[in-house]
């Protein structure tokens, strides 16, 4: 018998909405908020919808094929886990949890900087492809010893975000005084009885609550002070050169997250660059930035077919899967959506997460009336 979660948690947003019931406020907020106006927040969902979808009933098939090969792997459809610092917070040892999901789904995972687990111990957990994301930190030999870190655990990808260099001023968080690990005064204490699962859940794991890659032996590991040296360690000075040292450094496939303009995108594949994720980092970082579905067709344009170009941000139905790779993206990351996924049900709600996006798809390119992924191209896209 299908749980009752799961029925009542038939869409991403009905995922967000059963999310926010579980979740103590500044805990939601603190993933679903974005950057002073949220304006970038909104209007990457908003601009999905300005894309229509032209279909052509009569040349479709009984069976679509949404797999795909990305760097080398196999996936089984082409959403992806984007980086989520602090998913432990949401469910216990929440990393682990989605790394399996991802491997039952049939698709990659790729671990943030900021995770609760560390990156050894998330990498022996599944056997999805995985990517690390690291900085460019004022310590450089940080980053290379992540990225070394991640070799050797058999990361088969690395993820470099670059649009992280400042902190985005999240203001749903200061007017929440949103804290890690989390305090719960007189005040938050009667919202927090309603969120008893959640806290009864967490007991033991929130004292926990720190960023693993961050600890080192004999120092301290609360994460308050790895919270301070983590956001001392960014460096809004960083540049191509360091691009090419992590090049030098890192072998496989190396990604750069956080690109919106073409020409960065341009720069990037003549440094040797492997892949780009077109993001703004949902809106949390610079508000007034671009949608990124905005952003993606002059990206693909300067990249010109040379490695494949991925996006992430408002990425909330299947539909909008589709535009974006009728757009010319080859695959979607989705970072909220895990989230919502973990604190619905842990593991196997983040399994249903991509399962909604699965069956989304699969409905969609029915209805447009395409039989595999590799066939959605500019055709599709309604042009008034
Ligand atoms: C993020 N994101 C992010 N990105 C990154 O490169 N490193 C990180 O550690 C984090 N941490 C993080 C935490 C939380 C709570 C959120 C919501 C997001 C950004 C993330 O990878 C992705 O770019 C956006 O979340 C994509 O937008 P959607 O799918 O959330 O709309």
């Amino acid at each position: 018998m299908t749980p009752d979660w799961q029925r009542r948690a038939y869409s991403i947003d009905a995922m967000r909405l059963l999310a926010r019931r579980a979740l103590p406020r500044p805990v939601f907020d603190f993933a679903d908020g974005g950057a002073e106006d949220e304006h970038t927040l909104r209007r990457n969902e908003a601009a999905f919808q300005e894309v229509e979808l032209l279909p052509r009933p009569l040349s479709g098939s009984a069976a679509r094929d949404l797999s795909l090969t990305l760097f080398g792997k196999r996936l089984s459809l082409p959403v992806v886990i984007g980086p989520t610092g602090l998913a432990g917070l949401f469910w216990p040892d929440g990393e682990r949890c989605v790394a399996r999901a991802a491997e039952t789904a049939g698709t990659a995972y790729c671990l943030s900087h900021g995770s609760v687990a560390t990156l050894e111990d998330v990498a022996a957990a599944g056997n999805a492809p995985k990517w690390m994301q690291v900085f460019i930190y004022k310590d450089r030999g940080f980053t290379r010893e992540l990225a070394e870190r991640a070799a050797k655990s058999g990361y088969d990808a690395l993820v470099l975000t670059v649009d992280n260099q400042l902190l985005g001023n999240r203001e749903r968080d200061i007017r929440n005084g949103f804290a890690i690990p989390p305090r719960f005064g007189l005040s938050g204490l009667a919202g927090m009885a309603l969120k008893a699962e959640w806290l009864w859940r967490m007991r033991r794991e929130i004292k926990r609550v720190t960023f693993g890659n961050y600890v080192r032996p004999g120092e301290a590991a609360d994460i308050k002070t790895l919270a301070g040296r983590m956001a001392s360690l960014l460096d809004p000075s960083m540049s191509w050169t360091d691009v090419d040292e992590l090049r030098k450094t890192w072998t496989g496939p190396l990604i750069l997250k956080g690109i919106l303009h073409p020409d960065e995108a341009a720069a990037s594949v003549e440094r040797g660059i492997d892949g780009l994720i077109v993001s703004n980092h949902g809106g949390r970082q610079l508000d007034g930035a671009p949608a990124t579905i905005d952003a993606l067709p002059a990206i693909v344009d300067a990249v010109d077919e040379r490695i494949p170009v991925l996006i992430d941000g408002g990425v909330r139905r299947g539909g909008d899967v589709v535009k974006a790779l009728a757009l010319g993206a080859k695959a979607c990351l989705v970072g909220r959506p895990q989230l919502w996924g973990l604190a619905v049900a842990g593991e196997a709600g983040v399994v249903h997460m991509l399962d909604i996006y699965r069956r989304e798809i699969d409905r969609v390119m029915g209805l447009c009336g395409i039989s595999a992924v590799a066939d959605i191209n500019q055709d599709i896209v309604f042009k008034p």
